[in-house]
């Protein structure tokens, strides 16, 4: 059956879940995502973030409720076929990888792909190169470096080329040049029709790039809408118990010394523009040059 496009390319309807221990780590959970979007979830540890992205692929099954991937229902799916389509890239990359070579690592991800031997090392090829790990091929997964290792996460889970993929808290311990390859690669898969969702708890990163926020709190989902929208609201920014951005802290300074800044204006260069349109910036320039 081929997937009707005008529908969401995920659905969540109304998911519980429970872990065997009886911690109940969603609750009525419902959202929908439309193919090509980029959105990121965030929320306090713990709040079920991590848990309901496992529900997307079948590693987890929704005690209650149902999730539909490109309109069909996954309950009656195995997490094989699911995977097809959803790719999950996961926090710890050392629990991902497990194969003896870096290029077994992507051989092993293409499996059951019904691809054949040459369409598979062109495959390999084509992602080492991509990824620039052509260079360690024959190393052991674990002889990389946090960044490399993340990266070849990021690769193994690529290479199968699915519509949907999530990364659980892809900048976590990522430095600037590491953060910025993974822009880069997200805007050439947003550019190719995927849909990405991001796990993450980098504000910073989500106000300047992700369009879309869905925020979570003890296994409910508080907030959904405009990144903009949500990180403006007073109300939501108090319950969300995240750690805000710079930006927003310098904003309420300023305000103290009676300069306004737009609610609305929340990214970096909205911001240098506003005060840059409004502040004399050529007489800063030259007690600059006096000192
Ligand atoms: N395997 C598990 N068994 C029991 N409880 C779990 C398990 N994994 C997570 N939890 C619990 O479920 C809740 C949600 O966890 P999780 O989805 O990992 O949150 P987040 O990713 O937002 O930090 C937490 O209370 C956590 O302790
Ligand atoms: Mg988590």
């Amino acid at each position: 059956m081929k997937y009707n496009k005008l529908l969401p390319i995920i659905m969540v309807h109304n998911v519980d879940f429970m872990y065997s221990n009886e911690t109940v780590a969603l609750k009525q959970v419902s959202l929908n995502i439309k193919q090509g979007e980029f959105v990121a979830i965030m929320g306090q540890n713990g709040a079920g973030k991590t848990t309901l992205i496992r529900t997307l692929n079948g590693l987890i099954r929704p005690t209650r409720g149902s999730v539909f991937i490109e309109g069909e229902n996954i309950a009656l799916k195995t997490i094989a076929m699911i995977s097809k389509k959803v790719g999950i890239v996961f926090q710890n990359p050392m629990h991902q990888l497990f194969s003896n070579t870096i290029e077994d690592e992507i051989k092993f991800s293409l499996k059951n792909l019904n691809l054949d031997k040459a369409e598979i090392q062109f495959k390999i090829n084509q992602i080492l190169n991509e990824f620039d790990l052509e260079k360690f091929r024959k190393r052991s997964p674990l002889t990389l470096s946090g960044g490399e290792s993340k990266k070849l996460a990021i690769a193994s889970i690529l290479c199968r080329d699915p519509d949907i993929i999530v990364f659980d808290e892809p900048t976590l311990g990522q430095d600037a040049k590491e953060i910025k390859f993974f822009l880069e690669l997200v805007r050439k898969e947003l550019e190719r029709g995927k849909t990405i969702i991001m796990v993450t708890h980098n504000i910073e990163f989500t106000v300047e790039y992700v369009p879309r926020t869905i925020l979570m709190e003890a296994g409910r989902i508080i907030a959904d809408g405009p990144t903009q929208k949500i990180f403006t609201n007073e109300f939501i920014i108090s319950k969300s118990s995240l750690i805000l951005p710079q930006l927003y802290l310098l904003k309420k300074e300023l305000e103290k010394i009676g300069i306004i800044i737009p609610k609305e204006l929340i990214k970096e260069h909205e911001i240098v523009d506003f005060l840059s349109s409004r502040l004399n910036i050529e007489s800063i320039k030259l007690k600059e040059g006096d000192a």
